[in-house]
């Protein structure tokens, strides 16, 4: 990227070019992240009222939430994005989370007619179409198939889609904040098709939901007989009303968009339902015009979640953590590499955690950090070999028309006090 006007980055942002870059952080010998005792800090010399009075019993709290002091890390819309908030997003705090689980109130949402509020007892799930034998089920007769418990992301193809037209938002939150990884526990969908006997014509499982937005996508008939379920909880509780209480389909590795909430239908046929319906809103525009159709794996992708615009360095040079997640629709994440100059030297960071096939991923890099602006990227690698792109590659090849599918390197530069900001660099 030149600057010559051609191409579509943002502006105000673009001040943050090589030119400006200096030394980075250099990898230090000793990381010592301890303070020195000050005798007049009252948090040591005071005793405190926690420690002085006793607190809530057991009874005050049946369901627990978190403690008043993070009543900052919640998920958040961006009102402009969307005419509605009833056909909207609101998007995961990444910046403030851990780990590798999504706490099941902070995963993002995502619903084309508001979220379907359903009694258990009054929902069925109905197989039919090319089947030897079209199936109603309870709830009571899915728990009744051998259950499984799988550790999967769930990635809205639109997650960074913003980005395709340069910096757009000031967060990771907003950035990459349309993704979530919970614990399912649920059905496999190849079990409840057998149950129905599919014939051989049938190809496709068109997925329907009972909201108001009876959304609808069609599951080529090999991936619903290979990893894909019918969960009813999440993280060990029932799926949370948002995430399609209570069942939705889980179709690992695969967008979002095709795991379908509040599932009421199945039906199997000979043809994917988008090619008989105008479905234009899940195809990727590209430069000429051509629209890429059935793009399904969501691709090898990074970011950097602290620090990060929300998330500012606040204990000024020393000892740093670098935290972020990495995910793979093609199954694990086999390396992480991290820059603190824009891309001219990486270095290997530390997935730390479970490495599962299509789970988020967590990755640090612990260093030293001197004081000098950074330029922080991350770049995952997953297990078929794939590398994620710079945006500008991407851009090479796919235009900037779409708003899906961006698996680019994210940007942020950071100043010497700390703050940081999404920017893009040549
Ligand atoms: N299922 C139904 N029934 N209705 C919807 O609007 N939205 C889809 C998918 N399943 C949707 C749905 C989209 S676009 C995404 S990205 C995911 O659900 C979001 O899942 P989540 O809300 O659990 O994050
Ligand atoms: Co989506």
């Amino acid at each position: 990227m030149d600057g010559s006007g051609d191409q579509p980055l943002s502006i105000a942002r673009r001040r943050f070019l090589r030119a400006g870059l200096t030394g980075g952080a250099a990898l230090a010998g000793s990381l010592a992240a301890g303070r020195a005792a000050a005798a007049d800090d009252p948090a040591i010399t005071e005793i405190q009222d926690w420690n002085r009075y006793s607190g809530d019993g057991v009874d005050a709290h049946p369901y627990g939430m978190p403690s008043k002091f993070e009543a900052e890390v919640v998920r958040r819309n961006v009102p402009w994005l969307t005419a509605d908030p009833i056909s909207s997003v609101n998007f995961t705090p990444l910046h403030a989370l851990d780990g590798i689980i999504t706490p099941n109130g902070l995963c993002f949402e995502r619903h084309h007619g508001g979220a379907a509020v359903i009694d258990p007892a009054e929902h069925r799930l109905m197989v039919n179409g090319l089947v030897d034998k079209p199936l109603v089920f309870t709830m009571d007769d899915l728990k009744r198939f051998p259950r499984h418990n799988k550790i999967y992301f769930l990635e809205c193809a639109a997650n960074t889609g913003m980005e395709w037209r340069g910096s757009q938002l000031n967060g990771c939150q907003f950035t990459h904040g349309m993704v979530h990884c919970v614990m399912y526990t649920g059905v496999l969908l190849k079990d409840i098709l057998n149950e129905a006997g599919i014939k051989p014509a049938g190809k496709w499982v068109l997925a329907e939901g009972a909201d108001a937005a009876a959304m609808t996508r069609s599951i080529p008939m090999e991936k619903a007989l290979d990893d894909c379920m019918v969960a009813f909880a999440m993280n060990g509780e029932a799926l949370r009303v948002e995430q399609g209480y209570p069942i939705r389909l889980v179709v690992p590795g695969f967008e979002g968009n095709m795991w379908v909430k509040w599932l009421r239908r199945l039906e199997v046929g000979d043809e994917p339902w988008e090619q008989r319906e105008e479905t234009s809103k899940y195809t990727d525009l590209l430069a000429n015009g051509k629209a890429r159709h059935f793009t399904w794996t969501m691709e090898v992708k990074s970011v950097i979640t602290s620090p990060s615009p929300q998330a500012p360095i606040k204990h000024g040079k020393g000892p740093l953590v670098l935290a972020g997640l990495a995910w793979s629709g093609n199954g694990t994440i086999t390396r992480v590499d991290v820059t603190t100059d824009g891309g001219r030297n990486w270095k290997t960071a530390r997935i730390d955690g479970p490495s599962l096939p299509f789970a988020l991923h967590r990755f640090y890099y612990e260093m030293d950090w001197d004081g000098s602006e950074m330029f922080l990227q991350s770049r995952a690698m997953d297990e078929k070999g794939y590398v994620q792109p710079t945006k500008q590659a991407l851009r090479a090849v796919r235009g900037s028309n779409s708003i899906y599918h961006n698996n680019g390197i994210q940007t942020w530069y950071v100043n010497k006090d700390g703050a940081a900001e999404n920017v893009e660099i040549s």
